[in-house]
């Protein structure tokens, strides 16, 4: 399942429209039911409108009907960690036990979870 994810969010990194950064990101995301739906970061010339890569595979996870998933890989480069942003959005819609998988080019160099990458995430409970 690793490599599933993993060539899903690489594929999905070829794609990548980031025209402005140069700076190309794939991720994935697994669904309670084996679904990965994948996605890569959107950029826009007005640049606070570009979306991350991990939060567009999130949305896609959505549109489909499901609201959880298990596990979550991000593809870059050199094996970055996912922003703060898509950190708070991953709390939405993982379990803090929820897997990540940093990886590069190459591989998966790193594995985490949600709850490890933002612990206390905000929560009106
Ligand atoms: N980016 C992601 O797709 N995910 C992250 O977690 C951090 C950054 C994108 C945003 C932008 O298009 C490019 O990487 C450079 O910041």
């Amino acid at each position: 399942m690793k490599q599933k994810l993993f060539d899903a969010a690489l594929n999905a990194r070829a794609n990548a429209y980031a025209p402005y950064s140069g700076y190309k990101v794939g991720a994935a995301v697994l669904s309670p039911t084996g679904e990965v739906f994948a996605g890569c970061n959107v950029e826009n010339e007005v640049y606070p409108l570009g979306q991350c890569a991990e939060r567009v595979a999130i949305q896609a996870l959505v549109a489909s009907g499901e609201t959880r998933f298990e596990a979550l890989i991000l593809v870059t480069e050199n094996g970055a960690t996912p922003c703060g942003a898509c950190r708070q959005v991953m709390a939405e819609f993982g379990a803090p036990k929820s897997v990540v998988y940093i990886a590069n080019k190459d591989g998966v160099i790193r594995e985490t979870s949600v709850g490890e990458l933002l612990p206390d995430a905000f929560s009106r409970e």
